[in-house]
């Protein structure tokens, strides 16, 4: 499959698009506008929450229509990053049709994934994400669970030279590849990782999240509740748990809210993307990307009862 040309006008319509995502949400009104970071390797601002969607693979209306309400309030609402992958099913796609629709893509930071282990294959790969994404040119690709990284790197960032992909990434969400992963981040110097991180699963804080400051390069925090599969467990660990007191001082009105500026307080931290398919959750965190962070000694409370609840 041969790849499609980006245009000068795309590129440039792109280029001011993402010009004004920055300027969008850093122009709001003070006290509660959304916090962003920049990304180490260009100082192009992100929104501290955005999305993940390994629960995209739909088709029934009722589903594709909650989707759809997420991916129109998610830039309302000031975020911005959109994470998705071939893997989860027809995700890329639910995207790019509920996003055409919308005709909201230049509001949108638009991260996908490849899992390929030569480059033909990293090249259909990569035409397929753009077609059925709708898209000329992807804002992040990531190499999946850091499979095929040694030859996918190198093809990536021709990707970028031409004009297909914005930045470089690669991911994983099991800590036994966290020490793989600081290889790779030593020897490739990818714009961005991907990692595990939450307040139940610290590991990275020892591992990537140190190292990818040093290196100055962007963290992306998945599974910040602990991943779909456990997500529920957690939740059930607090649910009958009112908020501790130290919640106020951070203006957290929710748990999830708390799971998340715990994340999002960890300096090295650029952005998390909670898997999120309903708006009632996207309103609920996008509140986690306003107001004050807990400082290190707040972090450590927020670890101490965590630890301490039972389960
Ligand atoms: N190796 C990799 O590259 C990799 C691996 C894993 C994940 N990821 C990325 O990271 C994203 C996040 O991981 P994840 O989705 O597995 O796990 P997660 O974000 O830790 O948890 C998602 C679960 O939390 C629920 N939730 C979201 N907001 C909530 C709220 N405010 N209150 C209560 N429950 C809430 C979601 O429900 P609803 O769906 O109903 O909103 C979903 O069941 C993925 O979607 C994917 O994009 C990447």
């Amino acid at each position: 499959m041969s790849l499609p040309r980006v245009s000068r006008r795309e590129a440039a319509l792109l280029s001011l698009s993402a010009a004004l995502l920055g300027g969008t949400t850093r122009g709001r009104a003070a006290d509660r506008a959304v916090i962003t970071r920049p990304i180490p390797s260009t100082g192009e601002r992100l929104p501290v929450i955005g999305i993940g969607t390994n629960r995209y693979d739909v088709s029934s209306a009722q589903d594709i229509a909650e989707r759809k309400a997420v991916l129109a309030q998610l830039p309302q609402l000031g975020g911005s990053v959109v994470d998705t992958a071939p893997l989860y099913g027809r995700s890329e796609e639910v995207i790019g049709e509920i996003v055409a629709g919308l005709d909201n893509r230049a509001r949108l930071f638009i991260a996908t994934k490849v899992i390929a282990r030569d480059p033909a294959s990293g090249e259909e790969s990569l035409a397929h994400s753009l077609k059925v994404l709708r898209t000329a040119r992807l804002d992040l690709m990531q190499v999946h669970n850091l499979i095929g990284i040694e030859v996918m790197l190198p093809l990536m960032r021709q990707w970028q030279q031409s004009g297909h992909i914005r930045y470089t990434g690669i991911t994983t969400s099991n800590p036994g590849d966290h020490p793989r992963m600081m290889d790779y981040m030593r020897s490739l110097k990818p714009d961005f990782v991907q990692v595990d991180y939450s307040l139940g699963n610290r590991g990275a804080a020892d591992t990537v999240l140190p190292l990818a400051q040093q290196l100055g390069i962007g963290v992306i925090a998945n599974t910040p509740f602990g991943g779909r599969r456990n997500a529920a467990e957690v939740f059930a660990r607090v649910a009958d748990k009112p908020l501790p007191s130290l919640a106020a001082e951070i203006q957290v009105t929710s748990w999830s809210q708390f799971f998340l500026k715990y994340v999002l307080s960890h300096p090295a931290v650029t952005c998390t993307v909670p898997g999120t398919t309903g708006v009632a959750h996207l309103v609920d965190n996008l509140h986690a990307a306003r107001g004050p962070l807990p400082d290190a000694a707040l972090r450590r409370k927020m670890e101490q009862l965590w630890d301490s609840l039972p389960g």
